[in-house]
């Protein structure tokens, strides 16, 4: 078995799919971020707040590299955590397998809304960022088009249709 890491912009989906994956893969669920806040004790806001954002992608990468001593996790990352090099390295390197959720912009935003102060980085130049992320998105194993209107379950079972289609034993 190997971890099956969910990457993806904000409000891609990344986390209610992920908990219906990891129930049909008889998988644990780890939401990154909530790993990231429970450590710290502060809520990912705080942590932007008394750290910076420097030091949340150092929080963030730590607790990345902590799932990687697990094989049987479905992890949901955060919409940055996949943007930086040496996170895509810790994935692949513990035989990981990343799969990006695209869900269009449109999508997203109506998900989200006009501000969200949980979410330091959703903000009026997202898409300018939502546009930046996408070439390091597109570096995951497995890239679902999603058009935004599937259920979860559905995108999960998507999922384990593309796993099931790859060399290794996820
Ligand atoms: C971030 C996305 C957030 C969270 C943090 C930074 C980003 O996670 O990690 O606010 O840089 O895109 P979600 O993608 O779960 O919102």
């Amino acid at each position: 078995m190997t971890n099956v890491y969910l990457v993806g912009f904000m409000g891609a989906g990344k986390s209610g799919v992920g908990t219906v994956l990891a129930g049909r893969l008889g998988r644990i669920f780890v939401d990154l971020d909530v790993s990231v806040e429970a450590r710290l004790g502060m809520t990912v806001r705080e942590i932007f707040e008394c750290c910076g954002e420097d030091g949340f992608r150092a929080a963030e990468t730590a607790e990345l590299e902590r799932t990687t001593a697990r094989r049987d996790l479905v992890v949901a990352t955060g919409g940055g955590a996949f943007a930086r090099e040496a996170n895509r390295e810790l994935i692949r390197s513990s035989g990981g397998v990343s799969v990006f959720l695209d869900t269009p912009w449109d999508v997203i935003r109506e998900r989200l809304g006009s501000s969200d102060p949980e979410r330091p980085k959703w903000s009026n130049g997202a898409r300018d960022l939502f546009l930046a992320r996408r070439g390091d998105y597109r570096r995951a194993d497995i890239r679902l088009q999603l058009t935004g209107g599937e259920r979860p379950a559905e995108v999960a079972e998507a999922i384990c249709v593309r796993l099931a289609e790859l060399p290794c034993a996820c």
